[in-house]
């Protein structure tokens, strides 16, 4: 599904076949974005005259608080749909509740759904430019740029590095965005975790499967941790949350596997205890704060984009 920054398209939907070429500038924006945002110089016009309408039918609290700010930042008006409260709990389809968002001529529509596939059709329907913010187990596109982003300001670049996934892949868009956006930058990228929830079938994209915590990490140079999905998981995939966390989870014991000052990462929220140790989210190796620092970033250049490639189309 590559939609984005593609020379006609407005939506981004996810990463799957995007190049370099693509990639890079998006990250160059992101970067400048975050230099801005520190120094407290965001122009305000960029966006100015537009509206965002943030419309979350999962929880989240980093990625629309960060789409809220970067929107805010740029000078859109921002509106955030609580569905909670919202006619969709009173039967209205997906549908429905596009062609209404429609009537009211948002300019983009940020959108985070339970099922795979729920924004790119989403996207078929409205004239806003329609982002991806998580749909199903698909892809969570915003966030594996963060993640590149982070990870390109402490290593420089890619080629080369050796980036471990470990946890709930399975369940994981996270997982499937930064499979997608690594191993087109250059990177090695290995998944780490019990079969249940590490298949072999994500071989065919083109990275290594490893069920032991001992041997995916040895030689790693960015840890990412996953959180445990409960919520998208059939009874009986792990055992209980203590004996994970005795197989698999992060401590200082197995992060020293990997290569000395490896970086960590999570996307959040993070289950401490469960897929990581207190002493290794909060050590000097992890970048966690970070992340949400280049999410912000990350989102402002990807609202600038879609607007801009929308009115120059
Ligand atoms: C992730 C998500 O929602 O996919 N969180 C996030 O956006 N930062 C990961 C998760 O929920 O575990």
């Amino acid at each position: 599904m590559a939609s984005f920054p593609g020379r006609h398209s407005r939506h981004l939907l996810g990463l799957q076949g995007m190049t370099p070429d693509q990639i890079e500038p998006l990250l160059d924006l992101a970067e400048s974005y975050a230099l801005l945002n520190r120094s407290r110089k965001v122009p305000r016009d960029v966006l100015r005259g537009r509206t965002l309408i943030n419309l979350f039918f999962e929880d989240s609290t980093r990625t629309r608080t960060s789409f809220e700010l970067a929107g805010k930042r740029l000078g859109a008006d921002v509106i955030n749909m609580s569905v909670a409260q919202s006619s969709v709990n009173k039967g209205e389809t997906l549908l429905d509740t596009a062609a209404t968002l429609n009537a009211m001529q948002a300019d983009l529509l940020v959108v985070r759904h339970s099922q795979s596939g729920a924004p790119a059709l989403l996207a078929q329907k409205v004239e806003a430019c329609v982002v991806n913010a998580g749909d199903g187990t698909h892809e969570h596109p915003t966030q594996a740029l963060l993640d590149a982003l982070t990870i390109r300001r402490h290593c420089g670049g890619f080629g080369g590095l050796t980036v471990a996934i470990c946890g709930d892949v399975a369940h994981s868009r996270v997982a499937r965005s930064d499979i997608h956006l690594l191993t087109t930058m250059g990177c090695k990228v290995r998944v780490v975790g019990p079969p249940t929830l590490v298949p072999g079938g994500f071989k065919s994209l083109g990275v290594e499967v490893f069920h032991t915590m001992e041997e995916g990490l040895r030689g790693a140079d960015v840890v990412m941790m996953l959180r445990l999905q409960r919520e998208r998981m059939s009874s009986g995939q792990i055992p209980s949350a203590r004996e994970y966390f005795r197989f698999y989870g992060l401590d200082q014991r197995r992060l020293a596997l990997a290569n000395k000052d490896a970086l960590v990462m999570h996307p959040g929220p993070m289950n401490r205890g469960v897929e990581i140790d207190s002493l290794v989210a909060d050590s000097d190796q992890s970048v966690i704060q970070e992340q949400v620092e280049m999410g912000v970033a990350v989102r402002m250049a990807v609202l600038d984009r879609l607007t801009r490639s929308r009115h120059s189309a």
